[in-house]
């Protein structure tokens, strides 16, 4: 894994992503309101909340496919509030859609050697998406297009996508919906073994009982804004 260092004066800053102060408005509806909570690299932040309460959006934003209304984005001291999408991707930033969005056309092989030829050159870049596909199971399935892909199969390939550009930081939305019990099982398990990597990550979900034992933190989001659920033990 790429480790996340930027040198400021002598300090080395550790990953770390800061969302300060976002706020969304479309048209008269506003979705977010003054979101700030912090990221870092190795941990998981699960952010929960009903249909609509824009999950999504702060996702979006974070990723840079929307534009907030105000507030920034910092990663690893940096801020790339206005960065494009793709320099985002370059700076260590993924993620994995709540639609997974693999190119169809595409293997499930290539899919990944797209991602993995951002850090290193082809032949490297195929041993390296041969590992992820072990990684994953999903050697089987190397050779078939993602458009022959069922539901379940689409978002594994979609987390093991979002894997394969070497990121500090993981943005996944929903990765649980529309998985059966055994497909909710594996991808705990790979979302574990992520986090053991040392990616930090935001995970979206409608009920918090899913990330149980996953998220390190907890944020419920409603009407716009976000609060920390505190930790009930025992
Ligand atoms: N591009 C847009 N233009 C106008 N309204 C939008 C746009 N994108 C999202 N919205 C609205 O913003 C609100 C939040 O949507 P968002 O998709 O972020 O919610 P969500 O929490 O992800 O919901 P779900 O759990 O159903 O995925 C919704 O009311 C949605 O209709
Ligand atoms: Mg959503």
């Amino acid at each position: 894994m790429k480790l996340a260092m930027s040198l400021i004066g002598d300090t080395t800053v550790v990953g770390m992503l800061k969302i300060k102060g976002v706020s969304k408005q479309f048209n008269s509806l506003t979705v977010l309101k003054d979101v700030s909570f912090n990221l870092r690299k190795g941990e998981v932040v699960g952010l929960c909340g009903p249909n609509g309460s824009g999950k999504s959006t702060l996702l979006k934003i974070i990723s840079g496919f929307e534009k907030p209304s105000c507030g920034k984005i910092i990663l690893n001291e940096r801020d790339i509030t206005k960065t494009p999408v793709e320099e985002r991707v370059e700076l260590g930033l993924s993620f994995a859609f709540q639609m997974p969005r693999p190119f169809l056309k595409m293997t499930v092989f290539e899919n990944l050697l797209t991602g993995c030829m951002l850090r290193y050159e082809k032949k490297e870049a195929m041993l390296k998406a041969e590992e992820l596909l072990e990684l994953f199971g999903l050697e089987k399935l190397a050779g078939r297009k993602a458009m022959n892909l069922s539901q379940g199969e689409l978002k594994l390939l979609e987390l093991c996508r979002s894997l394969s550009t070497e990121p500090d930081f993981i943005l996944l939305d929903e990765p649980f919906a529309a998985l059966d019990r055994e497909n909710t099982k594996n991808v705990r398990k790979k979302l574990k073994m992520m986090k053991k990597m040392g990616v930090g990550m935001l995970i979206t979900a409608h009920k918090t009982r899913i990330l149980e034992k996953l998220a390190d933190e907890t944020y419920w989001i409603e009407l716009g804004k976000i609060k920390r659920i505190e930790r009930v033990e025992g």
